[in-house]
């Protein structure tokens, strides 16, 4: 049987091998505390899980979903907007629901761009940016994000003749998995990048409500023409399983996507709505989350520091972005957390990061940890880190 080239030439499962290691840990009676993907471990909310209960029973006629979201989703979003970003939207022609932010994400490169076309990537970033690029048959071309510039991207170096042929420009502040947000004057320096150069800008805000220090804000806040932001409420409302998000900007660029949508799914299940909008009218829920993400981060970072390792800067997300040690790559210090005597699961950098066109890899030389183990969890992996790590 012959794959398609598309599939055949997708690189394989780099965490294999790790994979073999920790079940050889629990083989050996020992359970590994793990910070490898980005699932949380903790339950959705309550009132959420209710909310979807009654609303199984509320659209008991299970018929196809609105394509966009109904009146009543698209209402809630544009509320929250207004509330959370000072920005007003139009719920006929700015929104439109998604099935997470994944699907949206790499499905949309399917409305712009055509085989050969240039979308420029940041990497490390989320895989859908370029494998939804490559699926409708354009090049990612990846921009390094580096601690040197604060892990945003440098645009002066991005050479004419490519910003000239790119589509799209994808952004991802609070960023996963460098755990930085944008300053005002990045997000400007993007909306005049994309302007002279006439590139859609595409913003990921999927980790927007989960940061320590300023807000992190909406690009829509800078601009609205040539811009779409991608929302999900997985990581604000732990709402992974539930596959619900939505985009909002240039009524033109939503256009597309709704276009795109219409022929390939059937619109966000009514009942998930009705759970996304119950979640988007409680904010209590994200500050108790956002306290127990930051007494994570701060009992993990705390004990990384402590055995010498240089202390990241974590401004948002769940996301600790480690430098290693000096001296040894991504894959060596991630093999040394899977001591017996340690366990804890982090992901070597070079793993989730693609290279650069200089064959550079940006992500060599960290770590990431998810923050997703319960604060328990997270309290003896550090323990066991100040008792056994020797750097
Ligand atoms: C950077 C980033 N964007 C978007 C998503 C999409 O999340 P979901 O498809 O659950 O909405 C994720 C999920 O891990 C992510 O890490």
């Amino acid at each position: 049987m012959q794959l398609s080239k598309r599939i055949a030439t997708l690189s394989g499962y780099p965490f294999a091998e790790l994979d073999k290691i920790i079940t050889k840990l629990k083989s050996e009676g020992v359970e590994p505390i793990t910070f490898g993907v980005g699932d949380p471990a903790d339950p959705t909310p309550e009132f959420i899980r209710e909310a979807t209960k009654k609303a199984v029973d509320d659209f008991a006629t299970a018929g196809y979903p609105s394509y966009i979201g109904s009146d009543k989703f698209r209402g809630a979003i544009a509320q929250w907007f207004a509330k959370r970003f000072g920005v007003e939207l139009n719920i006929e022609t700015e929104i439109a629901s998604s099935i997470g932010g994944k699907e949206a994400i790499f499905n949309f490169p399917l409305a712009f761009v055509d085989a050969g076309d240039i979308v420029l990537i940041p990497t490390p970033g989320y895989p859908p940016y370029a494998r939804g690029t490559e699926f409708a048959g354009g090049k990612p071309y990846f921009l390094p994000l580096l601690a040197e510039n604060d892990f945003l991207i440098d645009f002066a170096k991005i050479p004419k003749a490519i910003a000239q042929k790119a589509k799209i420009l994808w952004l991802n502040y609070p960023n996963s998995p460098t755990g930085r947000n944008a300053s005002d004057d990045f997000y400007r320096a993007a909306v005049d990048f994309c302007r002279e150069n006439e590139i859609i800008l595409a913003s990921d805000l999927a980790y927007s409500e989960i940061y320590f220090d300023a807000k992190p804000k909406s690009i829509l806040q800078f601009a609205r023409k040539g811009v779409i932001e991608f929302h999900s409420l997985s990581k604000r409302s732990r709402m992974t399983g539930y596959r619900v998000g939505f985009v909002v900007g240039d009524p033109e660029i939503v256009s597309a996507f709704k276009k795109v949508k219409t022929n390939i799914d059937s619109g966000t299940p009514n009942f998930l709505q009705a759970a996304a909008i119950a979640a988007l009218t409680d904010e209590k829920h994200v500050e108790q989350s956002i306290a127990e993400y930051r007494e994570k981060r701060d009992i993990l970072s705390e004990a990384l520091a402590s055995v010498g390792l240089e202390k990241a800067k974590t401004e948002a997300t769940f996301y600790i972005w480690q430098k290693v040690p000096t001296g040894m790559t991504s894959e060596e210090f991630a093999k040394r957390l899977l001591d017996p005597k340690i366990a804890v699961v982090a992901t070597p950098g070079a793993w989730i990061s693609d290279k650069t066109e200089n064959g550079e890899n940006p992500g060599e030389g960290f770590v990431r940890f998810a923050l997703v183990p319960t604060v328990a969890q997270v309290r003896e992996a550090a323990e066991r880190i100040r008792n056994n790590l020797k750097i």
